[in-house]
């Protein structure tokens, strides 16, 4: 690829490699996904401002994760592009997709299969920093962490505990700490709050939107939950049968819903 250094090129710091981009942070272009030959996503496509939200609606099976693991190159794309910073990821070579991935985080439904039974806290936070060479074990990492886990609301003994002696809504926090510990500039949540019982929700969906203000972090944000995304997210898109049927600003979406199918989510807030 010509976008990739050479092998022994020193790994040079994300804010290089950011190109001088004035649209989107994320712009999918025309994105088509298969398994067994049969089209699960076809030809989505959809912009991402910086520091936005976006959220992507619509029933099981509708094709959102299948659109959220292709945009994090986790499955192959049949075809279609995903600009990242002007720079199309499904075209990177591995070390500059990489590269790309410090600034791209995800969090999933499922907080406790997530993060490794076998790890203290602090580690799971810190490892991030470490594999991307960003801090070195001791105090100052220490310090880190810490400060990681104050901003998503856990207590400071959290760092020396295991990751079952914590609630599902404390699991998600530290998944959250782990994922802006990069200070990513988008994270992709596939229903971080579903497997959550509704007043844990809350706590969670409002440790993001503060976590979006002070971090100007860009959200895709998946949800079969419409109440969820109008609370979350600037833009809409829904999804049916693999397509994006309706796109827009939250109030265009809500309020003047141009599809029956989005009526239908509406009506069951
Ligand atoms: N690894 C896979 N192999 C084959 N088919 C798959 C695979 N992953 C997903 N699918 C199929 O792709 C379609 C879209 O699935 P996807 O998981 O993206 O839906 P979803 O909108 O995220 O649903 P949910 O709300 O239940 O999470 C479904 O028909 C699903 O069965
Ligand atoms: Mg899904």
């Amino acid at each position: 690829m010509g976008t990739e250094p050479p092998t022994d090129a020193p790994v040079p710091p994300a804010t290089a490699l950011r190109t001088t981009n004035d649209g989107p942070l994320l712009s999918v272009r025309d994105l088509s996904v298969r398994f067994d030959g049969r089209e699960v996503v076809s030809g989505v496509s959809f912009d991402l401002s910086e520091g936005q939200s976006l959220g992507i609606v619509g029933e099981s099976g509708s094709g959102k994760s299948t659109v959220a693991r292709a945009v994090l190159r986790l499955i192959p794309a049949a075809s279609g592009r995903v600009l990242f910073e002007g720079r199309d990821l499904l075209a990177l070579g591995s070390r500059a997709m990489r590269e790309a991935r410090r600034s791209i985080q995800m969090v999933f439904q499922d907080p406790g299969g997530s993060l490794n039974p076998r790890m203290r806290v602090e580690e799971i936070v810190a490892e991030p920093l470490r594999v991307f060479r960003l801090a070195a074990d001791g105090p100052t990492l220490r310090r880190r962490v810490q400060s990681l886990l104050q901003r998503c609301g856990l207590p400071p003994d959290a760092a020396d505990r295991y990751p079952h002696q914590f609630s599902g809504g404390q699991k998600q926090r530290i998944a959250i700490a782990r994922a802006i510990a990069l200070e990513p500039r988008l994270l992709v949540c596939d229903e971080p709050t579903s497997a959550l019982d509704v007043s844990v929700q809350a706590s969670i969906l409002n440790l993001l939107t503060h976590l979006q203000r002070d971090m100007g972090i860009a959200y895709l944000f998946i949800s079969h939950d419409l109440a969820v995304v109008r609370h979350m997210c600037h833009r809409i898109a829904v999804m049916r049968r693999g397509m994006i049927i309706e796109h827009g600003t939250r109030e265009e979406v809500i309020e003047r819903p141009a599809h029956a199918y989005t009526r239908a989510l509406i009506a069951a807030i």
